[in-house]
């Protein structure tokens, strides 16, 4: 039978680096349901981090029937399934039992330093792919893993090439699975995703023969790369029947979701890591300050649209890791309240390089430091310059940003779980001097996967009526002194510039 034309929901599934959610959205953009589930973090070594991945498709199948039992859906209520997901992060399966042939290797984990380093003395250093890929060679991206897995694992390349053993992403690994995995699944990725490989060309949107081999990885092995709104097919199982309208990765979503549509439109969005992403247009804009080329979406059809990025690796992850870690807070928002015990850093700067350094240095070697401290410091001092770092990375972002656009943001629109910290947004907006804006929908990531799945399938007209429902919620204004903002800009930095070098 037919659905009346705007009744039922966009499911949106958004696999996260910590937790997974599923979020279902209706006709107007309202959130009706929402189901959460936290998945392991494994540390196997130091630098080193991975995921169950067959863990993640078993809570997917868990949490998408339970967010549809919230509102009593049936499957026949699903208008489509938009999915979205943590970028760069690889999973290799067996495409017979389906299963997992190793852990998910994280897009945190820089077990391909030596690989990085050793591609990285040729020519052209870090640099030498951009042109074709739009990023430089560091640990962060996907076809450097691909590349490090097949070198420490013989058979692993044997059953590649076999065709045995497939890789993706893992909006592949959750499209795969759900359109009915060893039977009949669909082994694809979507153009975002496909652009934080470094093995696809940023041009032809199709995987670039020159990548393929520099990192050794046989083009059988991978899906197949598809634009990020279109019907990718229906799932055969959680929500049998439904179409699968959209996939795209978590920040290029909620660029999406923020309804940044034009170009010069920007967004920062405040998670584990923050990710400030601005459109570009049809235009392929090289950044000359340590910026990333990325595909921002594509509608099926249509050319595909770019952005510049700023990652930062290790925002919200900062704040976990003073609470798992160091037991200075029992909960996150706790931080908060601790952070304002003091009114000031008391002079101490924490860099939590915990990764290396991202955008816009790219320092792999580089380590966390907490500097300034006297026997002055209280843990409510650590706190500040916690959350002071997550703005003064901003600002760094911000400034390659300006400087590679060649103008000046004027408001920057944040969103994601670290905009609820008052004092932070306050202080991104001193720091940056600039206002700080929060939609309403604070959920964008999901958003912009059910925006895309939705305009798939028409359940939404045109990316027009999807602006109008973007309606502010917050607003941040700066009220640093200027000789305050400067004299931390300036500490900060040096702060930073004592983490480089540090691995040897
Ligand atoms: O590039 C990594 C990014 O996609 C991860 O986002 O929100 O899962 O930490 P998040």
């Amino acid at each position: 039978e037919r659905r009346p034309e705007h009744q039922g929901y966009v499911v949106a599934i958004d696999q996260g680096t910590t937790s997974t959610r599923c979020i279902l959205f209706d006709h107007s953009g309202r959130l009706v349901a929402v189901a959460q589930r936290e998945h392991r973090q494994h540390y196997p070594r130091p630098g080193w981090v991975e995921h169950d991945a067959a863990q993640i498709w078993r809570t997917v199948a868990r949490l998408v029937p339970q967010a549809m039992a919230q509102v009593e859906a049936t499957p026949a209520d699903v208008v489509a399934i938009g999915i979205t997901n943590q970028r760069e992060t690889v999973v290799a399966w067996d495409r017979r039992t389906g299963d997992p042939v190793g852990p998910a290797v994280v897009w945190q984990d820089t077990r391909t330093a030596d690989l990085v380093e050793e591609l990285s003395a040729a020519a052209g250093g870090a640099d030498r792919f951009t042109d074709v890929c739009g990023l430089p060679l560091t640990t962060y991206f996907s076809g450097p893993r691909l590349a490090w897995m097949l070198r420490a694992d013989a058979g692993l390349r044997r059953r590649a090439e076999a065709g045995e053993v497939l890789f993706g992403t893992i909006d592949s690994w959750l499209v795969w699975n759900l359109t009915g995995g060893p039977d009949g699944g669909r082994h694809v990725t979507d153009v975002t995703n496909a652009s934080r490989t470094m093995l696809m060309d940023l041009a032809t949107l199709d995987y670039s023969e020159q990548m393929l081999e520099v990192f050794g990885v046989p083009r059988r092995a991978l899906p197949q790369i598809v634009p990020s709104s279109q019907v990718y097919g229906r799932a055969r199982t959680v929500v049998p029947g439904a179409v699968i309208g959209a996939a795209l990765g978590d920040q290029q979503a909620a660029l999406f979701g923020q309804t940044c549509f034009s170009p010069g439109d920007a967004k920062c969005t405040y998670g584990t890591g923050s990710f400030l992403l601005m459109n570009t247009g049809a235009e392929i804009t090289r950044s000359s300050h340590g910026l990333l080329t990325t595909v921002a979406h594509q509608v099926a059809g249509e050319p595909p649209v770019y952005a510049l990025e700023g990652s930062i690796a290790v925002t919200g992850a900062l704040v976990q890791w003073l609470r798992d870690n160091l037991g200075l807070i029992s909960t996150a928002p706790e931080v908060e309240t601790l952070a304002r015990t003091v009114p000031d850093n008391g002079g101490c700067y924490f860099v939590p390089a915990f990764s290396g350094l991202f955008a816009p240095h790219w320092r792999a070697e580089a380590r966390g430091l907490l500097i300034g401290l006297t026997g002055y410091v209280t843990k409510g001092h650590i706190a500040r310059a916690a959350l002071e770092s997550t703005a003064w990375q901003t600002r760094e972002v911000v400034e390659a940003m300006d400087a590679d656009a060649g103008l000046r943001l004027r408001s920057l629109r944040v969103d994601g779980g670290m905009t609820s910290n008052n004092l932070l947004m306050q202080t991104v907006a001193d720091v940056l001097d600039a206002p700080v804006v929060r939609p309403m929908v604070s959920e964008t990531v999901s958003l912009g996967a059910a925006y895309s799945a939705g305009l798939a399938v028409g359940f939404w007209p045109d990316r027009e009526a999807l602006r109008r429902r973007w309606h502010r919620a917050g607003q941040w204004t700066p009220a640093m002194e200027p000789q305050v903002r400067e004299r931390g800009w300036q500490d900060w930095q040096e702060a930073v510039r004592r983490t480089f070098g540090w691995i040897r």
